[in-house]
């Protein structure tokens, strides 16, 4: 009796091992087999993973102790936990390249949650799908109508002028400062038609600028924090926008014949959006258009007051442009396809500083590419900053070089994604360089200049200069 006890017991307490076991390994084994095969690499602490040391800041010219260190200890694309998510961040030039490229095929845009909190559910930067291909297509028609139109570009030169003159009493500038104050009130003639003066103006800023502000902080919704903060500060905006196009609409239906001269007007006549959605493309276009480009201005000052053979270089051509144009004529596109060395060095000026350093991706489905493994539903980061610092394909990659884009292929932009790529490729990146090649137009043909200290561009990971980059600025005889 007792022997058969004993045994039975035996059998009975093995099988809820096995079974215990059973339950473990069936339940485990997908997850380690996707990890066995995803890159090698290391998740950090429970929870925040290794976000904090990845965003930890460092120069914008450089990769950061963080993915230095990552690399050479895993390679160019290892794994991490990052955002809350496990991640394959990728530092190789061929499958970022390959992310970008399959785009809503195997990848997918993938902004953190907090962030659609304050842009919107219908931001182009957080939609996907049809919705995306619609508002990008509109987005497309815009840009390529608008760009090249006199209207535009007189804009660019008036206000750029108007910044300029303002320093005519001034030993030194703020240069951040003057160049946000130039894009935006670019962006905000451009989109919604208003000038400096108008008091709209002066309220969409303040409310932007706080909006701005809570798009990098943490994202806790309690009154006053700066998150909460930048979420009322969108649906003011909202109000002020809907206001102008309301404006805008009632005297568009009373004056006959009213041409559909500016962005609003066209945005206003495309009948497949909805209210919100036309609301989030002025605010995408606001938040695209300022403070990068802005700070494309900032690196290019920066970089060409370090290189006085390239800043020569720049003054020559924009000399024999103006050589051949009337002192008070505006600059046409004809003009802006001449600017050659410029084009090289607002390119030098991307790759050396970096504005977007990273997009967020997430695998749609479990990808193979060459020996690397993602699992699918794992968040993907391809480096852009990485690929353009990468000493395999650019030499002296820390010398400011303009001339290296002399007689570039097209396969450059492979190795070179300023502004990313495939169906999300920013459509803003010609207004972006037109706006910087006739701010340093006058800027080169007008002024010396000196930068004032060191102010080294940071990664945070959006660029920012401590000090805003004083500089001392000279008007030339
Ligand atoms: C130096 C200036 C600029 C830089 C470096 C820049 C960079 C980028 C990058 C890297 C992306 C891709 C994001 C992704 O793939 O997830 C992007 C998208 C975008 N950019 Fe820009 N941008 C600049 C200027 C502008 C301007 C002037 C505008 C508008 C006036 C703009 C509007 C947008 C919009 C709406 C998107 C979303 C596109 C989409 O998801 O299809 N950007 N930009």
């Amino acid at each position: 009796m007792d022997g058969w006890f004993w045994s039975s017991a035996i059998v009975a307490f093995v099988g809820l091992i096995g079974l215990l076991l059973y339950l473990i390994i069936s339940h485990f084994m997908p997850l380690y087999l996707k990890l066995g095969v995803a890159p090698k690499g290391s998740f950090g602490w429970p929870l925040v993973g290794e976000t904090l040391s990845f965003l930890s800041p460092h120069a914008s010219n450089t990769l950061g102790s963080f993915l230095q260190d990552h690399c050479n200890r895993y390679g160019k694309v290892f794994k991490s936990h990052l955002f809350c998510s496990p991640t394959v961040v990728s530092c190789d030039q061929e499958l970022n390249n390959f992310i970008l490229q399959n785009e809503e095929k195997l990848f997918q845009c993938s902004y953190p949650k907090p962030i659609h909190g304050i842009l919107g559910t219908s931001s182009m930067l957080v939609v996907v799908g049809d919705t995306h291909k619609r508002l990008r297509s509109l987005a497309l028609t815009l840009v390529s109508t608008t760009k090249s139109k006199p209207e535009y570009l007189n804009d660019i030169e008036r206000i750029a002028i108007q910044i300029m003159d303002a320093w005519k009493d001034k030993k030194e500038v703020i240069f951040c400062e003057e160049a946000r104050k130039f894009t935006f009130n670019v962006i905000v003639k451009q989109v919604l038609g208003l000038t400096p003066e108008e008091p709209q103006t002066s309220k969409i800023l303040e409310d932007f600028l706080t909006f701005m502000k809570g798009l990098i902080s943490f994202p806790l919704y309690i009154p006053g924090t700066p998150y909460a903060r930048a979420v009322q500060a969108r649906a003011r905006i909202s109000s002020t926008v809907k206001a102008i196009v309301e404006e805008r609409r009632s005297k568009g239906e009373n004056s006959a014949g009213n041409k559909k001269s500016d962005f609003l007007e066209i945005l206003l006549s495309a009948n497949s959006l909805s209210e919100d959605e036309r609301v989030s493309f002025v605010l995408d276009s606001l938040l695209g258009g300022y403070e990068t480009t802005s700070l494309l201005m900032a690196l290019a000052v920066l970089f060409l007051g370090q290189s006085p053979a390239a800043l020569q270089q720049l003054r020559s051509e924009h000399e024999s442009i103006r050589n051949v144009k009337g002192k008070e004529e505006y600059l046409n596109w004809d003009d802006y396809k001449k600017m050659e060395f410029t084009q090289h060095v607002i390119n030098e000026a991307l790759r050396c500083g970096n504005i977007v350093k990273f997009v967020h991706r997430k695998a749609l489905k479990d990808v193979r590419f060459k020996d690397y493994s993602i699992p699918c539903g794992w968040k993907v980061l391809p480096v852009f900053s990485a690929v353009h610092l990468d000493t395999s394909l650019h030499g002296s990659v820390l010398d400011f070089h303009p001339w290296r884009w002399e007689n570039q292929s097209q396969s450059t932009c492979k190795i070179f994604t300023p502004f990313g790529g495939g169906p999300r490729f920013c459509p803003g990146s010609e207004l972006a360089k037109v706006e910087t090649a006739f701010f340093l137009h006058h800027l080169v043909l007008n002024f010396r200049w000196t930068t004032e200290g060191v102010d080294q561009p940071m990664a945070y990971p959006y660029v920012e200069f401590h000090r805003g980059m004083p500089l001392k600025v000279d008007r030339l005889g």
